[in-house]
């Protein structure tokens, strides 16, 4: 597996709230999709540098992108209904943070050009750093109020 691959680890990812760790569970492996997308399109790439006829682009990467976008904006409207239901204190701050992962991503896409594989190579890092931060962070915070909250 290509160095983007991001493997669920149980002690690290697991948050304890059953609906946003199935959700982060999906979404890695979306992600994990996406990388093999841009590794096999990276094959393609070098293959191409030997003959000239290859063609390929990044049609595949892109395609990944927008399902991974349209789960992450439900992922993130659940995330911020549980806020709201139960008061988490800093949902403004968490929903921020949402708008602006989403934000970004979407501009990464729609800067994914065909034949660009270098961009879908960077966009796919940057959703895996991404995904990983926000999820040991922010949604680690949200989901330790919410077990306190009783939710599991
Ligand atoms: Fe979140
Ligand atoms: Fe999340």
């Amino acid at each position: 597996m290509q160095k983007f691959h991001l493997a669920w680890d149980d002690s690290r990812h697991t948050l304890g709230i059953a609906s946003i760790d199935s959700q982060h569970r999906g979404l890695m492996d979306m992600i994990n999709a996406l990388a093999e997308a841009v590794a096999h399109d990276c094959d393609c790439e070098q293959a191409r540098r030997h003959m000239a006829n290859i063609i390929c682009d990044c049609k595949q990467a892109r395609r990944h992108m927008a399902n991974i976008i349209r789960f992450t904006e439900e992922h993130f409207a659940h995330e911020e209904d549980l806020m709201r239901r139960h008061d988490f204190p800093n949902r403004e701050k968490h929903a921020a943070e949402h708008k602006e992962v989403l934000r970004q991503a979407v501009t990464m896409m729609e800067a994914i050009k065909p034949d660009d594989i270098g961009r879908a190579v960077l966009v796919t890092a940057f959703l895996t750093d991404c995904a990983e931060n926000h999820i040991l962070r922010e949604d680690k915070a949200l989901a330790l109020y919410l077990l306190g909250k009783g939710l599991s």
